[in-house]
């Protein structure tokens, strides 16, 4: 396996993944982490991050001297560029501006790292010390126009340092260099796919968990189905998943939640039905963000009172993924927001966490869940907000306009799936404005609802773009809504993408 040292960059867990890509495990780390510690990692070779900091600053993050001692091969990237020429009693100088973007590289050198890749080749800048002249004993691998040493390597102590991101895909040849690092230079053999992944983490839970109590709060969504078919898979009945049901949920969504994991799988659900006590919170609530305030709380509260029933469970199994962990702050990297997933807990839990996914990105755990047979359904479900159709009924929530949304919404899944495009579409779904309007059918004059359809292209979620969604498709699903679900009369196309609307109406 390959570490990553993780000095705070923007782009370190990026690091892990191009190299997990390439068929080579590999972990993010603390910067705090000793030679002694990561001995216990049994690592190939050893990736020093960019981070935000100078080298000159004196609170800038520094790693254990020890681990240039170790005789494990080192890659530094950018900041971990700073630190090697540093320890090493390079010139390092501050440049009077930051080098930002693209910038053209000349090789000057051999070096395996560059072996037979193009002498020129664009790479992906972003720093502002520059290493002046390389330590004694290394050799200039690289120079641009404003870093004499762009790249430099001591190939005798098996030391790399580049001053560009090699992880980044603007570096054309950054996938290569890694490749000649972790293959060429660490030795490593490349046999790490998702499969090695799940018997790794079972092999890991079992002794971590040995014969105690797990609990996992399911939601039926990507990341807590995985993680309890993961630690099902590792420690069988000695899991317990706690499904709460709070009448929000999508048609036939909960019917499906346990009929995969309490039929097919054969786990302890214990379902908890809390849909009268959220309808009862939600009484004349109209105002958005009051909604999701009475939903999530009382979420908080259901589970709280439900968790109290496991006392004799250690450990509470989470489907925190990388990037809930960014977003919440890590050691280095600046907190953007509190997650739900890892901000959202009681505070006083007696549980210990157990998040085997977070070092994975999102498609990686799709990856996870296929390689541990969980139906595509679930897999490929796309996003769906925790309060629910609660926020998609907008104004105040009742039965007769949740069993519209959520009636309308199965139509436009279904029709999205025949035409073939569910994979294509990031998210869709219907929502119930708190209006009605007239209309006409048979010879009689109606005053029903509309129902509003919304479908977006999206990376991430923060930005988004409307799907053009073709008119045959759109005009049969507008036939079936108008036609099925009772109390509806018109059907609207949402064409406004984010920003300056947002993807959900509320
Ligand atoms: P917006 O409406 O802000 O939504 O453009 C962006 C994405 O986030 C989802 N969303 C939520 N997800 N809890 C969640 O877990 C929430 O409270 C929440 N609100 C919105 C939304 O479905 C979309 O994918």
């Amino acid at each position: 396996r390959i570490v990553v040292l993780d000095f705070g960059g923007q782009y370190n867990q990026l690091i892990a993944r191009r190299i997990r890509d390439l068929g080579v495990y590999s972990e993010l780390l603390s910067y705090r982490t000793t030679a002694e510690q990561l001995k216990e990692h049994l690592p190939k070779g050893i990736i020093f991050s960019g981070g935000p900091a100078s080298v000159f600053r004196e609170d800038a993050p520094q790693c254990d001297p020890a681990i240039f001692e170790l005789g494990v091969p080192v890659l530094g990237i950018c900041y971990g560029m700073q630190l090697m020429a540093q320890h090493y009693k390079a010139k390092v100088d501050r440049a009077p501006k930051r080098e930002y973007g693209k910038a053209e590289i000349e090789r000057t050198s051999d070096c395996t790292l560059f072996r037979s890749l193009q002498r020129r080749q664009t790479v992906w800048m972003s720093h502002r010390d520059v290493v002046i002249e390389p330590p004694e004993g290394f050799q200039v691998d690289a120079r641009t126009e404003s870093a004499p040493v762009a790249a430099m390597s001591d190939e005798k102590r098996k030391l790399y340092a580049v001053q560009f991101h090699p992880e980044v895909r603007h570096t054309v040849y950054g996938n290569e260099m890694l490749h000649k690092f972790v293959y060429d230079i660490c030795g490593c053999s490349g046999n790490w796919n998702m499969k090695t992944f799940v018997d790794d983490t079972v092999a890991e839970l079992r002794r971590h968990v040995g014969d105690r109590k797990v609990l996992c709060a399911l939601s039926g969504g990507v990341d807590s189905s995985v993680v309890a078919a993961l630690v099902h898979r590792a420690i069988g009945d000695q899991l317990t998943c706690m499904f709460v049901d709070h009448g929000l949920l999508r048609k036939g969504e909960a019917d499906s939640v346990m009929d995969t994991f309490a039929d097919q799988f054969d786990m302890n659900v214990v379902k908890v039905d809390a849909r009268a006590r959220f309808m009862n919170k939600l009484k004349g609530v109209t105002d958005p963000e009051e909604k999701r305030k009475v939903i999530g709380s009382e979420f908080i509260r259901v589970f709280e009172e439900e968790v109290a029933r496991f006392g004799d469970h250690d450990f509470l199994a989470q489907g925190t993924l990388y990037t809930d962990v960014i977003e919440s702050g890590t050691d280095t990297a600046e907190t953007i927001k509190s997650h739900h997933n890892v901000g959202g807990l009681p505070e006083d839990m007696q549980f210990q966490l157990i998040e085997p996914l977070n070092s994975l990105f999102k498609d990686e755990v799709r990856r996870v869940g296929e390689e541990l047979g969980l139906p595509e359904t679930i897999v490929w479900r796309q996003p769906f907000p925790g309060p629910g159709l609660g926020i998609r009924v907008l104004g105040e929530v009742t039965e007769e306009k949740l069993a519209i949304v959520r009636e309308s919404d199965a139509i436009l899944r279904e029709e999205v799936k025949r035409a073939g495009l569910d994979r294509d579409i990031w998210q869709y779904f219907t929502v119930l404005p708190d209006f009605r309007s007239v209309g006409v059918m048979g010879d009689s004059r109606t005053y029903d609802y509309t129902v509003g359809i919304r479908a977006v292209h999206s990376v991430d979620g923060m930005t988004a773009d409307w799907a053009r969604i073709p008119f045959d498709v759109l005009e049969r699903i507008s036939n079936r809504i108008v036609n099925e679900v009772d109390g509806v009369n018109r059907v609207v196309y949402d064409i406004t993408s984010k920003p300056p609307a947002t993807i959900e109406w509320e």
